[in-house]
């Protein structure tokens, strides 16, 4: 496996594999890899050849106060987890070559990234699109992966690449759960054994969620309710939001039609925590 850190070194390496004719595949990632990460690397090693993993905590998608410090890191482990999945490059940029002194220009874009998530966490998907235009634009990928975990990230890029007419095929890979159902995240190292117990209230709410409305249940304020006082059994637990969107444009819905998404955030000591499933 090719460790990069540099953008020529990557860059060359990705246009030569063009030019043979191969397809580039990139997963993006901030590091710390689980299962979750994993499963995206193997769809990619399946569908694409090369294939780049980069590997980057971006301080932009950071707000103040968050936990860009204490963000959990552990490149060696990855890098052989990286070459055990057979990755062929790690691209591996320094803060200071990905945003020098002076640096000024941000992809924003516009509702998508102001739900949700973004309506706590102001600019937090302006960091996201701006350091995923910005791999784009090194690695040169056709095809590029992202978890559905985090489904208004996939959204906001799928979106931005349709805006602005970028050559790259965007792929959505499966949520991967730990055996009680919690989404597999880096930021649940943060739990205590207690509150990694209490965390699995999030995904058992989505399931009764899931579950109401497959008996036909249509009102989403009722299911809503549900499921905040359900995972709020829990004392440590504060509910940030309960969202019954559009998946197309993450639109709030009253009434359940078609393909929505059900998405949650909430804190539980040191954690927020976000899980999603999409039903219909
Ligand atoms: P990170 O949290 O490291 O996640 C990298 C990718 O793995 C994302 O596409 C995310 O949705 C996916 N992922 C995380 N947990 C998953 C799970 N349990 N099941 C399936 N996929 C999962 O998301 C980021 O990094 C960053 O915002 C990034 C896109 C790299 C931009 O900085």
């Amino acid at each position: 496996m090719h460790v990069f850190e540099d953008f020529n070194s990557t860059r060359e390496y990705s246009v030569k594999a063009r030019n043979s004719g191969r397809w580039v595949g990139l997963v993006p990632t901030m590091g710390f890899l689980h299962d979750g990460h994993k499963s995206l690397i193997q769809k990619a090693r399946q569908e694409t050849d090369p294939l780049v993993v980069s590997i980057f905590v971006n301080p932009a998608q950071f707000g103040k106060g968050e936990d860009y410090h204490v963000y959990p890191r552990d490149i060696e482990r990855d890098i052989r987890v990286l070459k055990d999945l057979a990755v062929d490059v790690l691209f591996l940029p320094t803060v200071l070559a990905m945003y020098p002194d002076e640096y000024s220009t941000f992809v924003e874009v516009e509702r998508l990234s102001d739900v949700l998530c973004g309506a706590f966490r102001p600019g937090h998907f302006r960091g996201v699109a701006t350091v995923v235009l910005k791999l784009f634009n090194v690695v040169l990928p056709h095809k590029a992966y992202f978890g559905l975990k985090d489904v208004q990230q996939l959204v906001v890029v799928r979106k931005m690449v349709n805006d602005l007419n970028l050559p790259v095929e965007i792929v959505g890979v499966p949520t991967v759960r730990a055996f009680d159902g919690l989404a597999l995240s880096s930021r649940n190292a943060y739990l205590t054994p207690d509150e990694r117990k209490d965390a699995a209230r999030i995904y058992q709410a989505l399931s009764k969620a899931k579950a109401l409305i497959e008996a036909g249940e249509r009102d989403a304020s009722d299911i809503k309710e549900m499921i905040q006082e359900y995972i709020a059994q829990a004392p440590g637990f504060s509910v940030e939001y309960v969202s019954i969107c559009s998946f197309q444009n993450l639109q709030e819905l009253s009434s359940i039609t078609g393909e929505v998404v059900i998405a949650v955030a909430a804190r539980l000591g040191k954690a927020r925590l976000i899980d999603n499933i999409i039903v219909g």
